[in-house]
């Protein structure tokens, strides 16, 4: 319970003595003054956390004194005294901002309920406050760690995706590289961070439920729709749906969602009325190819055209090694907290083996490892011989390509080069993205990347 402070604004001497005796006896701090003027100079000085406010005061009156006390903290608690039977004053007090108010004469045990009714009120908001700062913290882009300059690139156009008026945003990426942390970074850096963000797994909902956990549902709708239900779009209204694995939603679902996307709207299942929200829509999905599922008729590719507006893939971390060891150091600080501990660095044989491993389940993976670490081992810096035995004994087979280049003695231009070889090796296979990679010796992703950065998309 938060310790009250309770300011009583009253010209009648009697009223403040004895609020401030009972209160005082409740174990609250009471300051008093008696008049408008009085109150307001006190509230800047004390900053009580409620307010029990006259509205028959010689000077300025009781509702004036409300609007400029509102005007310095919107937050603070007022509780009008009104003369009995003046009902209208005390609405008109409401409607400026006032909590509750309570009439002449009036019984101290009404305060006592009306005082704890305002700290409990008082509280709530302060978690709720809280709470929502610390989802800030802990969803702001400061803790996407990204040193690469592929990284570097996508948090800026992830910055002025989350700020447009853009509706739909598709995330790619392989299990692990960050997609779910990425598009939370989005919404709460978006001027709808205060609305909700709604996560939906879309490969953990059985199909048949899918549209109506998505759009709700009517009253008998289907046998088990024994009352109306709104769906999570409605939900998040003017906030943002996080459509996790959308490449596995059904093709009728796929109508409806495109219909949401265009048009705004939609209806509940068994529902006649068009609904209307405003949501954005954040996809993701680490299906290799999402592409070809639309020409294999299992995606629709109007949708898919629809959430490609913004593109996001993030590369593979064996594609970005200059990741690893930012993203390693950032989790032994945030396990150090965790667990108590002081690891302070990574030997220069450790970071080696971390840099060399190809990282087959991302940062997630990374973090795991160092998770383990942290907890497992009592010591100042990671040793080789701390990190697991298949990351030591890790041979790249995969590397060591063969090809070599001689550089000419006038020097080249490397993203030409890159551009040029990338040209020739979609050429030679006819456009096919997968083998074209495969020609280069990088992922699928990575492709898109680099043919996205030379306009070739
Ligand atoms: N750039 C990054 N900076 C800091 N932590 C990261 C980064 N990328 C990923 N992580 C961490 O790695 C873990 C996995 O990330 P996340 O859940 O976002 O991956 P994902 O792509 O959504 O995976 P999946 O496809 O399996 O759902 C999380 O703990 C996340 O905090
Ligand atoms: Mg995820």
């Amino acid at each position: 319970m938060i310790q009250a402070k309770i300011l009583v604004i009253d010209d009648e001497k009697f009223i403040t003595r004895s609020l401030k005796q009972h209160l005082e006896k409740e174990g609250y701090e009471v300051v008093t003054a008696s008049t408008g003027e009085e109150g307001i100079e006190v509230f800047k000085a004390d900053s009580p956390d409620i307010i029990f406010l006259d509205l028959n005061m010689p000077g300025i009156g009781g509702i004036e004194t409300l609007k400029s006390l509102k005007k310095l903290n919107n937050d603070v608690v007022v509780i009008i005294i009104t003369a009995h039977g003046d009902i209208e004053t005390a609405v008109s007090a409401i409607k400026s901002g006032a909590y509750d108010f309570v009439e002449k004469p009036f019984e101290l045990d009404r305060i006592s309920v009306l005082i704890r009714k305002a700290v409990e009120t008082i509280q709530l908001k302060r978690e709720v406050t809280f709470l929502r700062e610390e989802k800030f913290d802990t969803y702001s882009f400061n803790n996407i760690i990204g040193e690469s300059e592929e990284m570097q690139e996508i948090i800026t156009l992830s910055k002025k995706v989350s700020e447009s008026d853009a509706n739909t945003i598709l995330i790619q990426g392989e299990s692990g590289t960050g997609k779910s942390l990425l598009a939370r970074a989005i919404h709460y850096h978006s001027a709808r961070a205060s609305e909700p963000f709604v996560e939906v797994t879309c490969t953990a909902i059985p199909e048949a439920l899918i549209e109506s956990e998505l759009f709700g549902h009517e009253k008998g709708a289907f046998t088990d729709a024994k009352a109306s239900k709104k769906g999570l779009f409605e939900v998040a209204s003017g906030g943002t749906i996080y459509l996790d694995e959308i490449g596995d939603i059904k093709l009728a679902t796929q109508a409806k969602l495109l219909r949401a996307l265009e048009d705004k709207t939609f209806k509940r299942v068994g529902g006649l009325k068009d609904i209307r929200v405003n949501v954005r829509i954040v996809a993701t999905t680490n299906k290799k190819d999402l592409e070809g599922a639309v020409k294999d008729g299992d995606f629709r590719a109007d949708l898919y055209y629809r959430l490609k507006v913004f593109p996001i893939y993030l590369l593979p971390l064996r594609e970005r090694k200059e990741d690893i060891i930012p993203l390693a150091m950032h989790h032994v600080k945030s396990f150090n907290k965790e667990f108590r501990k002081n690891v302070k660095g990574i030997s220069q044989g450790a970071e080696k083996l971390l840099i060399n491993y190809p990282w087959y389940g991302n940062a997630r993976e990374l973090r795991n490892v160092i998770e383990r670490v942290c907890l497992l081992e009592d010591t100042d810096i990671i040793f080789p011989e701390h990190l697991p035995s298949e990351i030591i004994k890790y041979v790249d087979t995969e590397s060591g390509d063969g090809a070599s280049i001689d550089l000419p003695s006038e020097g080249l231009s490397l993203k030409g080069v890159e551009k040029d070889l990338i040209v020739q090796a979609l050429k030679r296979v006819e456009n096919n993205q997968t083998k074209a990679a495969k020609l280069l010796g990088i992922s699928r992703d990575a492709l898109r990347y680099k043919m996205q950065k030379f306009s070739l998309l």
